[in-house]
């Protein structure tokens, strides 16, 4: 039976109000072909085999010069890993597979209108393609090792193809997610200075198509406005010869590729030997405060890092077919659609499209076509394919031995749909946490080797060692019940070298809040401060509570946003649920939940009352919610993050910012007069900590 903690609501336990849950085996079938069975690898990569364990990871790939050092750290925190090594990401995923596998499948295609067919790009295609792609950004844009170019792509091949004809070159590749605005793009290929911008012409989502050209002249007016200009705009067309946009193509400065490659077909671009700490991209993301953070990642450990957890964590074999349904232009895709499984000459599927387009069963059909057995995705896609389609797995015959799950905490409700429904209870299931700033897995089960534990990430992955550290550099020992701030005591090869351009901002944010010495060389006294509040019981298994700004202060009790929410997920007739703060004269903050339904539920009132109820029950009726609003649906980003910040803001009065980014932006009015009515409401300025709610993605 599950052990219930703190129902009473004393000051010890506030904390932590999660259940412990059972463990989970993984089934003999999945350890008897994996990747990674032999317990050894515990003690190989134990602390005393740090830094050297890494090499395990490294000598995975190809490289054109050995390195002499596996961790220099000369200059704390600026790591360098594999010092003195050269090699190429590009020749590392493509070109190395050719002699054996040049006919098999890199990447299968999915478009989203499904009466399109799906197509797949051998190895051999995909290196002529990227071939011709690094002759024109070198030929044509006279691009050349250490330029920047910003990628502003949809779930298309050509975007993969962009990046690795990049990294042939050594040009540093700063992809923005399709699904941000053209000035989110602008303001971004600003801050990395780069003169050119590639764009594909439109794509389909949601059953439309989708002009995204038109977001290329407002990215060029506004890095231009913030001081760069960009030069040439390259253009992929969706479908060859056809133009899905409506805005001109401007002379001189846009160019189709696909009558560019004419002039470059059949070019060969050798692969340029880089230095391992070479920047290989850089990927934005968002702050609490402040412009983005263009998190720089390196060539050699990066490359190591991602392919060595690809093998050992994804599970991943040369025969497997693997699909992570997140999209490149995080630093999901970039690891584990791209850079991770094409180094271990896997075969990676694309699909263009929203996971319920035409319906809730897409991703089942997709699975069942293409036979794929890896599957890797994020708690949100789990819960709205829960929501849409609970039963639909069940009508599909695939069989998945591995699946991911990635983004957020995932709560157990959640975990076990995904588990018996998704998975069928044969698949193992990996929770894998870790941050753009990482390159790669941090706390997650090793498939084969340690049991599942629905809700929590588990240890650190094989050569991290986190902490747990209390606001005065304390370590809380693990089994103790209290939350701290999850810390990596070590450097690992895939944490990101800087924030580009900005070196103090990178030592603030990520380590002067625990550096020991700042004089110091000895990695021990750096650690690496997630920002995230986590809890380590007795058996080691770390539980991610969320990042640390999203906690709500009732009358002096910190109550984890993420608890709550699960807790409000053990009702069975809800879908979805957001928990934010509103400022109470009393207690100071109250919990305000918003939940949406399962298809079919009418009766909001009985669930309302439900959820008080299981809140009070589950954590205490301290957290007894000041009100619960059944809303049709919660506002999300383009990647599917529910937006708490917006929820704040209607609950407090505050100004809800700019909120046409959304993937639904027309759902923020409809909640707002649920909640303030239609007479018009004095805004407010709000407190710091309710501005700051969920501000960070
Ligand atoms: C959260 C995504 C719990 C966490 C790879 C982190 C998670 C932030 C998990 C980073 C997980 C990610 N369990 N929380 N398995 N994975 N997070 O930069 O708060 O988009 O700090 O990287 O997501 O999000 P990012």
């Amino acid at each position: 039976m599950a052990i219930e903690h703190g129902r009473e609501a004393s000051e010890a336990q506030i904390a932590v109000h999660w259940r412990e849950e059972e463990y989970v085996r993984p089934p003999a079938r999945f350890v008897g072909q994996a990747n990674l069975a032999d317990p050894t690898v515990l003690e190989r990569f134990s602390e005393k085999n740090f830094p050297e364990c890494f090499r395990e990871y490294a000598d995975m790939l190809h490289w054109d010069r050995y390195w002499h050092t596996t961790l220099d750290t000369s200059r704390p925190p600026f790591w360098k890993w594999f010092a003195g090594g050269k090699l190429n990401a590009c020749y590392n995923c493509v070109d190395r597979h050719l002699a054996k596998h040049r006919n098999k499948a890199a990447l299968i295609f999915v478009p989203e209108p499904e009466d399109e067919p799906i197509y797949a790009v051998t190895y051999q295609e995909l290196f002529t393609r990227v071939n011709e792609v690094a002759a024109i950004l070198r030929d044509f844009c006279g691009l050349s090792a250490g330029d920047r170019v910003t990628i502003h792509m949809p779930m298309i091949p050509e975007l993969p193809i962009t990046m690795l004809a990049c990294a042939r070159l050594g040009i540093i590749h700063s992809v923005v997610f399709g699904g941000f605005s053209g000035e989110a793009a602008g303001r971004r290929a600003a801050d990395s200075g780069s003169r050119v911008m590639i764009y594909a012409d439109g794509y389909y989502r949601n059953g439309k198509p989708i002009d995204h050209k038109a977001s290329a002249d407002i990215a060029l007016d506004v890095a231009e406005k913030e001081g760069t200009k960009v030069e040439r705009v390259l253009v992929w067309r969706r479908h060859h010869g056809q133009y899905l946009s409506s805005t001109a193509m401007v002379a001189g400065r846009d160019y189709f590729i696909d009558e560019l490659v004419r002039q470059f077909a059949r070019a060969k671009v050798d692969p340029l030997p880089m230095d391992a700490e070479a920047p290989l991209f850089l990927m934005y993301t968002s702050g609490t405060t402040g412009k983005p953070k263009g998190c720089q990642h390196r060539t050699g450990g990066y490359m190591a890092y991602v392919t060595g957890t690809s093998r050992y964590y994804q599970d991943i074999h040369p025969e497997d077919v693997y699909w992570c349904m997140a999209d490149i232009g995080w630093i999901t895709g970039h690891s584990y659609i791209v850079y991770g499984p094409l180094s271990l000459g896997a075969t990676s599927v694309l699909y263009e499209g929203v996971p319920t387009c035409p319906d809730a069963g897409r991703p089942w059909r997709i699975a069942e076509r293409l036979d794929v057995n890896i599957f890797h995705t994020s708690p949100t896609a789990i819960r709205m394919l829960r929501k849409a389609g609970p039963n639909e797995p069940k009508k599909y015959n695939y069989q998945f031995k591995h699946m991911t799950t990635v983004g957020e905490p995932i709560e157990p409700e959640a975990w076990r749909w995904y588990h018996e429904v998704v998975g069928k209870s044969e698949a193992v299931i990996v929770d894998t946490w870790w941050q753009t700033e990482n390159g790669g897995f941090l706390c997650t089960t090793i498939p084969a080797l340690h049991p599942m534990k629905p809700g929590s990430a588990g240890p650190g992955a094989l050569g991290i060692y986190p902490i747990i550290y209390d606001e005065m550099s304390r370590e809380i020992p693990a089994g103790s019940g209290k939350a701290g701030n999850i810390c990596i005591r070590n450097p690992w090869p895939g944490i990101m070298q800087t924030i580009w351009g900005d070196d103090d901002r990178f030592v603030k944010q990520y380590y002067s809040k625990y550096c020991r010495n700042a004089n110091s060389q000895d990695w021990r006294d750096w650690p690496y401060f997630a920002a995230d509040g986590a809890v380590l019981p007795s058996d080691g298994y770390f539980r991610i509570l969320g990042r640390v700004d999203d906690v709500i202060n009732v009358a002096g009790h910190r109550l984890g946003t993420k608890e709550l929410e699960s807790a409000c997920l053990t009702v069975p007739d809800v879908a979805e649920a957001a928990v934010v703060p509103v400022v109470d004269e009393i207690k100071g903050r109250v919990p305000a939940v918003y939940v949406s339904l399962k298809p079919g539920v009418s009766d909001g009132q009985r669930v309302s009352e439900q959820v008080i109820g299981t809140i009070e029950a589950i954590i205490g009726k301290i957290a007894r919610p000041k009100a619960v609003y059944v809303v049709p649906d919660l506002p999300k980003t383009r990647s599917g993050k529910i937006m708490r910040r917006v929820l704040a803001a209607i609950s407090n009065a505050m100004d809800t910012g700019d909120v046409t980014t959304l993937a639904n932006p027309e759902i923020v009015e409809e909640i707002r007069l649920q909640v303030q009515g239609k007479e018009p409401v004095a805004l407010k300025e709000g407190p710091e900590d309710v501005k700051q709610f969920g501000a960070v993605e």
